[in-house]
């Protein structure tokens, strides 16, 4: 149909007309939301197929929900013409050329925060365990041992936890630790309300000889790297506990199996390793291993029935959002807008190169027509700009408006919706 001669209901795309695709076995809770919001063109699949099958099955997909295994090369999201958002189903988004998806103008949204819960609740069962020295004893039982000794079996009430990052997860367990009857004590690198009675501490080695358990909560970047040192352990005090569920590259390992075999530390748990397994067929080695104090887990804090459902609900949420209203807030890659509610309007989505001129370009395709905007949004991060403009009422088609947006130079795309 030529621009300008279409009727005005087919203004923007009729939600049986998006094709929404979910690979690598999404939760329920995903296809459901979508379903929901009146999507009925929802394809789940099990497989994560390749950038030659992908080239060939994304061609009428609107709306693509990955998790950790798709690779969007490049060249797959340059052949996926119609594609309009990405859903990473998942917490990493690597898996994702996404300055590439920025470049084509594809907000790339995740879920960073729906295993928080699984995690804090992890970590605290773990204290319990560390405290009354469950590692060694159910190690000890297997072996048809029969060790009921009280020696080095405490209660956690009263105890004193220190928290390393307060940040979502931090902050969560600082509520359930509390709860059980903890003393919270915390440091981060930025200024945190303090939840419930929970004190902070001025620096990472005042925590570490405050505490008697030191968890860590921290992300992975260049000054988290090996934070935990063999000088740091030995901050910490004798027969203290050590629970790393944050990131491998945060804890020197070598150092820890040392604090852990003089008897420094008197037991640890830990999650994520430096180098960790790439599957189930890799075996998987580390210092630690043999330890008897020490609970080893495969990376799984995050890893629950809730978490993957959360993710689910999550992410299809952030893609519905931004489908129905144009909202990226959220977005990985993204200059991140939040709109109201369209309420008896036309909104026009532009998405542009940063350059100059263009927000007044766009203001007077709607100025020569005599057409009134009645609400302007505009993100700009020096690479993309994002700029949505409310008009009262239904614009006519007719009027060519789509034709000059999009003609407008440094355009990537142009999207409607009534
Ligand atoms: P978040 O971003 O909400 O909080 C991190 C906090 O650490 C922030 O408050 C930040 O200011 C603070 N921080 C940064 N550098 C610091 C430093 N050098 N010293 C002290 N504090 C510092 O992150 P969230 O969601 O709480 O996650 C924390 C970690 O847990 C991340 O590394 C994440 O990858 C990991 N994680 C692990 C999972 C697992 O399966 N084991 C699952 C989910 C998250």
């Amino acid at each position: 149909m030529k621009a300008g001669t279409a009727p005005l209901e087919k203004l923007s795309l009729p939600k049986n007309k998006i094709n929404v695709l979910l690979l690598e076995n999404i939760h329920k809770s995903a296809v459901e939301l979508f379903k929901r919001h009146g999507y009925g063109n929802v394809e789940s699949l099990r497989d994560a197929p390749s950038a030659d099958e992908l080239r060939v099955i994304l061609k009428d997909v609107h709306i693509l929900g990955i998790r950790s295994r798709t690779k969007l090369t490049k060249e797959v999201l340059e052949s996926a013409e119609k594609l309009l958002t990405i859903g990473a189903f998942c917490i990493g988004t690597n898996q994702i050329d996404l300055k590439c998806a920025k470049r084509l103008g594809l907000p790339v949204f995740n879920a960073p925060y729906s295993n928080t819960r699984s995690v804090a609740e992890l970590v605290l069962a773990e204290i319990i365990m560390l405290f009354r020295g469950i590692p060694q004893r159910n190690w000890g039982a297997h072996e048809g041992g029969w060790d009921k000794t009280v020696k080095g079996a405490r209660e956690i009430r009263g105890k004193v936890i220190g928290i390393v990052g307060y940040g979502h997860i931090g902050s969560q367990l600082s509520v359930i630790a509390e709860a059980m009857g903890m003393q919270v004590r915390y440091f981060d690198t930025i200024e945190k309300l303090a939840i419930g009675n929970a004190a902070p501490c001025r620096s990472l080695d005042e925590l570490l000889a405050a505490s008697d358990v030191v968890t860590l909560h921290v992300p992975e970047t260049p000054e988290t790297k090996d934070m935990m040192t063999t000088a740091k352990f030995k901050k910490m005090r004798k027969g203290a506990f050590f629970i790393n569920a944050s990131r491998g590259t945060v804890v020197d390992i070598p150092a820890l199996a040392d604090a852990l075999k003089s008897g420094h530390i008197a037991g640890a748990a830990i999650d994520v390793f430096p180098k960790e397994p790439k599957g189930p067929e890799e075996e998987f080695k580390s210092p630690l291993r043999g330890l008897r104090n020490v609970i080893l887990t495969p990376h799984i804090g995050g890893s629950t029935e809730e978490a993957q459902a959360n993710i689910g609900g999550e992410v299809a949420e952030k893609l519905v959002k931004y489908s129905d209203n144009g909202s990226t807030l959220g977005a990985v890659n993204f200059v991140e807008v939040a709109l109201p509610p369209q309420s008896n309007c036309t909104r026009f989505m532009h998405i542009h190169r940063d350059v100059p001129g263009v927000m007044a370009k766009i203001s007077e395709v709607f100025s020569t027509r005599g057409i009134n905007i009645a609400g302007q949004f505009l993100r700009t991060d020096g690479e993309i700009g994002y700029v949505v403009t409310d008009v009262a009422g239904r614009v006519k088609v007719g009027m060519g408006i789509r034709k000059d947006l999009a003609a407008i130079p440094g355009t990537v795309r142009t999207r409607f919706l009534y």
